[in-house]
């Protein structure tokens, strides 16, 4: 147990194995306070009616069960975030992390993926209560069991990509149905680089649009991390891949990752290109997590009864659809989330699976090409928001 004060609102503050029973109490509220990590830990109001002998009697109970409850909670360093913003906002702070409870597993991170979600959770594009732990890929170690689980203990190395937010923290509470076991022969880098990604390529190849040999497909941000696994994973099955890129360097890694033609969609019109490159029979679907800025072209680029697979945003939301837009052609358009296709415990582990088989037979080859301590998420954070990054990004606690 650590050190604890006990403290009454007259400020007057003792040790509470030698508080005094002579002391004045002219108020009826008290604290218990952590010495070990500064903290009050519990609050109490106790009836003015009551003896000084009943109070210190009931604070002295109290006292002792607050210790016990601070005795399981533990501090770990994390992320946090206060307030919306910039890379700025990522602060690197002690929170506390308690036992997990029923159906819970607690997991010490090996490795946290970084992934553009963070960006617009940050940004507040996305909410959730404040203040909060961004993340939601990593692979750790599991540290601790709830009560009554099976199917978990204490060692295994498991990974998670998607709910819940809160990765990017030394230590974390995890619901054990959420996560996976990560095969010996997968390095815990490469599965915390490539569950959230790789998942959502397997959803937006094999069942947002199922892609077939013979297919045309287009990647934007085709050297990013979700794009260099679908243009791998296109080109195995078939398709022919067409991917945008910013820079002659992100283009020759695409074309490493299996692009069989790419543009440079910041000094060329990847519309005119993509007409010219099918010989203005347009592609079967296109995969755009840009969103805003390409929009438009990519509903230009679709041949007749195409897919528009918008799945994200790093340039902006989309301006609304007019429906004629899609009429033209009769269009196909969908906005997909991986929450939803791996909303099912069947369904996770089938997505993870299939990803894990094409990292082990060398379908995917993972590029890592990124890497960061915990405590410089900031940097990472900027770094992919500029454009700056290709790959995968990874924190390492
Ligand atoms: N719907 C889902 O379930 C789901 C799941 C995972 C990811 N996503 C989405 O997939 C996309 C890719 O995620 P990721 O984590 O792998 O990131 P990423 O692709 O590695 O990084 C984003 C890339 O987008 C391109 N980009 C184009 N315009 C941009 C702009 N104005 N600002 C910043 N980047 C811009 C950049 O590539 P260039 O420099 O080559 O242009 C940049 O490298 C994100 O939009 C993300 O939200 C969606």
């Amino acid at each position: 147990m650590g050190l604890f004060r006990l403290g009454f609102q007259s400020h007057r503050l003792h040790l509470l194995h030698s508080v005094p029973e002579t002391v004045s109490v002219s108020r009826s509220t008290f604290w218990v306070q952590n010495l070990t990590h500064n903290k009050i830990i519990k609050h109490f109001a106790l009836p003015s009616s009551s003896t000084l002998r009943s109070k210190l009697v009931i604070a002295k109970a109290l006292s002792t069960e607050a210790g016990a409850v601070s005795q399981s909670t533990k501090m770990v360093k994390a992320i946090r975030v206060h307030e919306h913003g910039g890379p700025e906002v990522l602060k690197w702070e002690d929170v506390e992390l308690g036992e997990p409870k029923e159906g819970e597993i607690r997991v010490k991170n090996k490795v946290i993926g970084v992934n553009f979600i963070d960006i617009y959770f940050r940004k507040g594009v996305y909410k959730t209560a404040m203040p909060f732990t961004p993340g939601m890929e990593a692979v750790g170690e599991v540290t601790a069991v709830g009560p009554g689980l099976t199917g978990r203990k204490v060692g295994d190395v498991v990974a998670y990509g998607g709910n819940p937010i809160g990765s990017y923290a030394e230590e974390q509470i995890l619901p054990a149905d959420k996560v996976v076991p990560v095969p010996p022969s997968v390095d815990p880098i490469i599965a915390a680089s490539i569950m959230l990604k790789g998942m959502t390529a397997q959803f937006l190849l094999r069942r947002c649009f199922k892609v077939e040999s013979g297919h045309t497909v287009l990647v934007h941000a085709a050297a990013g991390g979700v794009g260099s696994l679908l243009c791998q994973w296109a080109n195995a099955l078939g398709a022919t891949v067409i991917g945008t890129v910013s820079s002659k360097e992100k283009a020759a890694q695409a074309k490493e990752d299996g692009c069989h033609h790419t543009i440079i969609y910041k000094e060329e019109d990847f519309v005119t290109r993509v007409n010219e490159i099918t010989s203005g029979q347009g592609v079967e679907v296109v995969y755009d997590s840009v969103g805003k800025d390409t929009f438009e072209g990519s509903l230009a680029c679709l041949k007749t009864r195409g897919y528009m697979v918008n799945f994200g945003q790093s340039s902006g939301i989309p301006d609304p659809v007019p429906l004629p837009a899609l009429a033209a052609k009769s269009l196909f358009l969908t906005r997909p989330s991986l929450m939803q296709y791996t909303a099912t415990r069947d369904e996770l582990l089938e997505s993870a699976g299939e990803v894990f088989a094409n990292v082990a037979s060398g379908v995917l080859r993972v590029r890592v090409n990124h890497k960061y301590p915990l405590s410089q998420a900031a940097e990472a954070h900027a770094d992919l928001e500029n454009r700056r990054t290709s790959g995968s990004v990874v924190l390492i606690p």
